[in-house]
């Protein structure tokens, strides 16, 4: 077995998004992003997975609050599922934000992080998104920035197409296009923006090392399915290893000045809007 086979061993997949991509990346991001529910909103957390914006969402609205927890991918939702969170009750639902299954004005903020970039159609998400909301209910959302806008991770595109493959590149998560694709699809939806913004926080990793594994083993991208699958190769196959070490040995060199005695912390951006229905 390979080393990176080894590393994932059982897992499913949640566990592993939970165990690395959460506490790494998401967590502090996804926080921000809730920031502006109220006690008592009704709110949806579109491309919910594992339930991490939802939780800071419930937290946030109370008791008096409801919360909807909205993905396309099973594994993840069940996940989700299993967790307890304090404050508003969370109801969980199967679909995809092409097509969603709530009444017109519905909620009064509509909440997604890290989700537009794996919707198959932006456009009809989006157009969901504004239908679903209350008249002057709010749209927060999330996307990374494009790799070349990336202040540390940049390298990662062209890496992995140089040494894993040129269909690597762009890398789904960093594919979305930037704060005017955000605010393009918003406005045709009928949307009006409130706020455009970069915004950076830091990725954090034991080491370089375990960033690496992470990228080519946890890695999101939407299946043909239009589920959530994992993994950039065939971990068994050992044909893959010497492009996983050239791999490694560019992350080690544009990840250096980043590294310190409590490991990997590397600003990352995430381009992120507020639009008001
Ligand atoms: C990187 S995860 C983000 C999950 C969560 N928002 C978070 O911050 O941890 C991307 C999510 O988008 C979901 N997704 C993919 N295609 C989707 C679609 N068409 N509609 C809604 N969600 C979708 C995936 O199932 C996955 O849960």
């Amino acid at each position: 077995m390979t080393r990176l086979a080894n590393f994932v061993g059982n897992r499913s997949m949640s566990e592993l998004y939970d165990t690395y991509w959460v506490p790494a990346a998401l967590d502090v991001f996804a926080r921000g992003l809730a920031e502006s529910v109220a006690p008592g909103n009704r709110v949806l957390d579109l491309a919910c997975g594992t339930g991490l914006v939802a939780g800071y969402a419930a937290a946030r609205a109370g008791v008096e609050g409801e919360v909807v927890g909205y993905d396309p991918t099973p594994g993840l939702l069940d996940a989700a599922r299993a967790k307890s969170f304090p404050g508003a009750a969370i109801t969980w639902i199967e679909g995809s934000g092409e097509s969603m299954p709530f009444r017109d004005g519905e909620f009064d903020i509509v909440l997604c992080h890290q989700g537009m970039q794996y919707v198959t159609n932006r456009e009809s998400t989006m157009a969901e998104v504004r239908r679903v909301l209350k008249t002057g209910g709010l749209f927060h959302v999330g996307v990374w920035a494009s790799a070349p806008r990336q202040p540390a991770f940049g390298f990662v595109e062209d890496a992995l197409a140089k040494h894993i493959g040129p269909e690597q590149k762009p890398v789904h998560a960093f594919s979305f296009g930037g704060l005017s694709e955000l605010r393009r699809i918003a406005e045709a939806a009928g949307l009006t923006v409130q706020r455009l913004e970069t915004v950076e926080r830091p990725w954090r990793f034991r080491s370089v090392q375990e960033f690496v594994d992470v990228q080519i083993a946890c890695a999101g991208r939407t299946n043909e399915d239009g589920q959530l699958a994992m993994g950039l190769v065939d971990l068994e196959d050992e044909n893959w290893l010497p492009a996983i070490e050239a791999f490694t040995a560019d992350a080690h060199a544009a990840l250096a000045p980043y590294v310190g005695e409590h490991g990997l912390a590397a600003p990352f951006a995430s381009d992120e809007m507020s639009a008001r229905a």
